[in-house]
């Protein structure tokens, strides 16, 4: 299918203080020094991983394609001034390709500046554009304030709910959703 193949697309996006980019074996440290962190774990998909490991995600995601159907790919958040690594985005389009889900971390000492937030909205439009969707969705924990309230705060609303289980019982997630805006159409011609 031609909207399959992988296309270049050019990297870094960046926007105001961020700058999205690829991850590189050298962000190992920058990396582990949240993703280690068992509170930035806490509501997150993923597990905490060993150097081996978390060095064998850096580099597969240092080449991995972008917005293939059904298939997830990480992209860092960096300091647009330094490019150094401040935390990640996983974006995954859906098999309709009619949405994309997003997950993403920051590093706890650059939380609380509004950096995540930046990082989300460049990610949300970047989605829109060249991955083909009209919607972009992400799913907190119900528990996760700070996730919800950096949704609500670019945009998101909630459109839904699910359950899922853990170690402490069923849990809630709740869907948010920000959709693309309609374009105008031309006015017509008298
Ligand atoms: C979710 C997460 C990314 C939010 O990070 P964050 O830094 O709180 O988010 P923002 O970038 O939107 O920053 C917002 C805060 O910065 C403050 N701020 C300071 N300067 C700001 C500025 N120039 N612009 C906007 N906000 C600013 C806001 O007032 C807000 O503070 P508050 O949380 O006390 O209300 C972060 O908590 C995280 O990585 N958590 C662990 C992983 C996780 O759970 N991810 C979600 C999976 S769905």
């Amino acid at each position: 299918m031609a909207d399959e193949r992988p296309f270049p697309l050019p990297l870094p996006w960046s926007w105001r203080r961020i700058s999205l980019r690829r991850l590189e074996v050298d962000d190992l440290a920058a990396f582990q020094a949240y993703r280690r962190d068992p509170e930035v774990a806490r509501y997150q998909g993923w597990k905490i991983v060993d150097d081996d490991a978390a060095r064998a995600f850096l580099a597969e995601m240092r080449t991995a394609p972008m917005f293939l159907r059904d298939k997830w790919f990480q992209l860092g958040i960096a300091l647009r001034e330094t490019q150094e690594l401040i935390g990640d985005v996983g974006v995954c389009v859906d098999g309709e390709r009619s949405s994309a889900e997003i997950g993403f971390t920051v590093n706890p000492r650059f939380q609380g500046q509004g950096l995540a937030s930046e990082a989300i909205q460049e990610i949300t439009s970047r989605t829109m554009q060249f991955g083909a969707v009209d919607k972009v969705v992400a799913r907190p924990d119900a528990r996760n304030e700070r996730s919800i309230r950096l949704l609500e705060r670019i945009g998101f609303e909630p459109e839904g709910e699910a359950t899922f289980q853990d170690e402490d019982g069923e849990q809630r997630e709740i869907i948010y959703a920000r959709i693309r805006p309609r374009q105008k159409k031309p006015a017509r011609r008298r």
